[in-house]
């Protein structure tokens, strides 16, 4: 949620500045920036909307200087215009931001009050206007940073350039990520390791309270003490090449069509291929004495936790709490200490999840942690880390990291149920078997993408679309809704199948389309009869399938997806992707901005 990057070497900084923008767009789109140094002087180009604007603009009037910064907003505090894009330059000072600064209204008064004239309506000019007036004062960039930022209170990734000062950027990260790249005679600042990718040899991922002093030859690291330390610096990854779309029409095709290899590479990392066994990493405590599993996450990712919890309880039999982050940091659970801390995250950077992370260990849970993002505040954070081998996913809207994500606590399911004994030997190499089955059922999706453009037609047209599903395919029904929801902005719940003779079912004409996941497990009977009730309602019903289900769903389903039938332990993986792709087809009729769907945007560092 907003992207910010920083360059200091001797190239000219612009373009290398615009294309970490590029790469950092997915993280917000509402307007961007870059500001540089030409012969000490800030100059700065800004512009609403997506980066294609503000290349424009850099088109007519290009940015000199090797010194520069850069940012691409999701918009917290003002209108998404001009005057409110970043960065934020004030006399000597020009800054970009991503969090927010809680306390900018009593420093905006405090500055105000000592003569100082704001221009925009955000909380980050509070950030400019202090440190140029602490230089103003005589303070050098370094002195005027480090005082200004002891005034800050909120989350803050930054990056600050200085007139007069070439060869110079300050960075600081409290609670929203930053990453140190270095390079040869130039240094870099970004967001995340996709942003640096191409441009670092190596990395270093800065902790909470620490600011960062670079030049081209120079990185020094202090905490929030003001203390000099050493963090480690590690090879970038080569991941620059695996942010292309590959000749697909958008990231989220691609990513869509990566779900086989995805599920495969993640069974493969926690479960060994030879021996079956699964193969997780030592928890340093026993499975079987955790009272009580306490399960977190934000969105799709804790859709992904519902279906854990089926799971957790049904097969290892142990207690599960769950609720989205937002909540449970909120609702003070009491919790018994020694239960695990159970929290899903794709970016392992969700300012929810990781404040829910904190109340968990404040109430001394074990905190284990899927993520995407290993190298995360979430994954240093943790005491366990499982990860997923999802790869960077850029679609705003997330679709492999889901089925990762199961795959993942489809194998914690396992072990705990063995180390508890709930799961024997048999029961073990079953479930193990279906799952490493899984890759080559989730390719066979592909093979039914007309028959989901059919479904397609008929939900693009509706205004409001309801999602059926019990037990385990219940958050599948959510998943679907929500993706419905953020891509093609059509209205659509989700329910439990059950729960629709409660009222929603009041809902129903024929103008409300019914999607059903529907696979033959041992609730098909319960939910053919929450179908029939919708249907003879005047309700229209589109099914998500298997052959079996098929059978018996002909006549009453105007539309069917027929997927090979699976083990019920594995449905709710295989059914996530037809209906993620409906989402996608839909979106396509509807011809709306499928990777960057309006007002969203990826790993949300706000609360
Ligand atoms: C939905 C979506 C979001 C994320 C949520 C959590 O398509 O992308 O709902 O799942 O913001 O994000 P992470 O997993 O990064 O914590």
């Amino acid at each position: 949620m907003c992207g910010i990057c920083g360059v200091v070497g001797h190239r000219t900084a612009s373009p290398l500045i615009f294309e970490a923008l590029r790469r950092l767009e997915y993280r917000g789109y509402d307007s961007a920036g870059i500001a540089t140094l030409d012969h000490g002087r800030i100059d700065r180009r800004r512009a609403p909307g997506k980066l294609d604007h503000l290349q424009a603009v850099l088109e007519a009037q290009p940015l000199a200087g090797t010194t520069g910064i850069g940012h691409t907003r999701w918009a917290t505090h003002g209108e998404p215009n001009e005057q409110n894009a970043h960065p934020h330059a004030v006399g000597q000072v020009a800054v970009v931001h991503n969090g927010i600064i809680e306390n900018y209204e009593s420093l905006r008064d405090e500055l105000v009050a000592e003569g100082r004239v704001f221009s925009s309506e955000t909380d980050t000019e509070v950030v400019a206007q202090l440190i140029d007036l602490m230089m103003s004062r005589g303070a050098s960039p370094q002195e005027a940073a480090r005082e200004s930022l002891q005034r800050l209170q909120g989350a803050y990734a930054l990056a600050i350039i200085f007139a007069r000062h070439d060869g110079l950027i300050i960075g600081a990260r409290h609670g929203a990520p930053l990453a140190v790249g270095y390079g040869e005679g130039e240094m870099f600042l970004g967001s995340d390791s996709i942003a640096l990718a191409p441009l670092a040899q190596k990395i270093t991922y800065l902790d909470d309270g620490d600011w960062v002093v670079l030049t081209p030859r120079s990185v020094q690291i202090f905490d929030e003490a003001g203390q000099k330390v050493k963090r480690p610096a590690q090879p970038m990854a080569l991941i620059a090449g695996a942010v292309g779309k590959d000749g697909y029409r958008h990231y989220m095709e691609k990513e869509l069509h990566e779900h086989p290899v995805v599920i495969g590479q993640t069974l493969q990392r926690v479960i060994d291929p030879v021996s079956k066994a699964v193969a997780l990493p030592e928890f340093g405590f026993s499975l079987v004495e955790v009272p009580r599993v306490t399960m977190t996450a934000c969105g799709s990712a804790y859709y992904a936790a519902l279906v854990g919890r089926y799971w957790l309880e049904a097969e290892a039999r142990v207690p599960v709490d769950i609720d989205v982050a937002s909540e449970l940091r909120y609702r003070a659970p009491p919790l018994t200490p020694g239960g695990m801390g159970l929290l899903i995250s794709q970016s392992g950077e969700t300012a929810d999840t990781l404040a829910a992370l904190r109340l968990l260990r404040r109430s001394d849970q074990r905190i284990v942690s899927i993520l995407n993002v290993e190298t995360s505040t979430m994954g240093r954070d943790s005491d366990v880390t499982l990860g997923m081998v999802a790869g960077p996913e850029i679609s705003v809207a997330s679709t492999k990291a889901f089925t990762a994500q199961l795959s993942v606590l489809a194998a914690l399911t396992i072990a705990m149920g063995q180390a508890r004994g709930t799961i024997d030997a048999s029961r073990a190499q079953q479930m193990v078997s279906t799952l490493f089955d899984l890759p080559s059922r989730a390719a066979e999706v592909f093979q039914r993408v007309a028959d989901i453009q059919k479904m397609a037609v008929i939900v693009a047209e509706a205004r409001d679309v309801l999602y059926l599903g019990r037990g385990v395919c219940f958050p599948i029904a959510l998943e679907g809704a929500l993706k419905l929801k953020e891509i093609s902005y059509i209205h659509a719940e989700a329910y439990a199948a059950g729960e629709m003779k409660h009222g929603p079912i009041s809902l129903i004409d024929k103008d409300v389309p019914i999607v059903v996941i529907a696979p033959s497990t041992i609730l098909f009977d319960k939910t053919l009869s929450n179908i029939q009730e919708a249907k003879a309602r005047g309700g229209r019903i589109l099914a998500f399938t298997d052959e079996k289900g098929a059978a018996r769903l002909s006549g009453i389903a105007e539309q069917m997806v027929v997927l090979p039938e699976v083990d019920a332990f594995v449905a709710p993986i295989l059914f996530t992707i037809p209906v993620q792709i409906l989402a996608y087809e839909v979106a396509l009729l509807k011809g709306t901005d499928v990777d960057q769907p309006r007002n969203l945007a990826k790993s949300v560092t706000v609360e």
